[in-house]
């Protein structure tokens, strides 16, 4: 049974886009059952649309400074669409031990840097600055702490001479397109009954090949 993932974006949603390319074969273990978007301009949601994903604006700005309000209607926009596990591709909002609680071990990010390397905003230039020679981009779950949840995948790219921002952030960007809808289908092949969650998102291979 494929698992019923929602995919919370600010932006662009070009990871959103692979994800849902990659949901569209039959055999892939997860079905992108709603895109949420915490901005009503962002460029993702008509993408979203146009491939017949329903979609939600959640707009931030209606709640002011109370994250926890925003949240707690988003957990049940959640909850009421059934959903398994979350996706965060592009999502630029902090979140609170509520919702982060709330889905923990079901709550996936991406982050555009070999964690724990540059955490945070900016990595392509910071990795350019630090003068890195191996760069690239993580899947993590998501935990209290930002960009610092149990890594479950990543891909490395090389920083090349003369490397523009640019041309960096797009050598990084088409390995997030493979990474993200990789790491999905080994989460969502591997995940558990709803009353014990965590555990195979964690040791995602068959028990005989896990150390003791
Ligand atoms: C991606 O590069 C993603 O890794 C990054 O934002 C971009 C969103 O692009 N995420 C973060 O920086 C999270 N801290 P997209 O909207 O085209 O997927």
């Amino acid at each position: 049974m494929k698992r019923r993932t929602a995919v919370l974006i600010s932006g662009r949603g070009s990871n959103m886009a692979a994800l849902l390319a990659n949901a569209a074969d039959p055999a892939y273990p997860a079905e992108i059952a709603l895109v949420l978007s915490n901005r009503p301009e962002a460029p993702g949601l008509e993408l979203a649309a146009r491939a017949g994903v329903p979609c939600l604006v959640i707009d931030h700005k209606r709640f002011g400074p109370d994250r926890g309000a925003h949240e707690a209607v988003i957990d049940r926009a959640l909850r009421q669409a059934g959903i398994e596990l979350v996706c965060l591709a592009g999502y630029m909002r902090l979140l609170t031990p509520f919702l982060v609680q709330g889905w923990a071990g079901r709550m996936l990010n991406i982050h555009p840097s070999l964690l724990p390397a540059f955490p945070g905003l900016n990595t392509h230039a910071r990795a350019l600055a630090a003068g890195v020679k191996l760069h690239g981009c993580t899947v993590h779950l998501v935990t209290e702490r930002i960009d610092s949840g149990p890594i479950l995948a990543q891909a490395a790219v090389p920083v090349l001479p003369g490397d523009t921002e640019t041309a960096l952030t797009n050598r990084v960007l088409r390995q997030e397109h493979i990474l993200y809808p990789l790491t999905l289908a080994l989460v969502a092949s591997g995940l558990p009954g709803r009353t014990d969650p965590g555990t195979a998102l964690l040791n995602p291979l068959p028990p005989e090949t896990r150390a003791a």
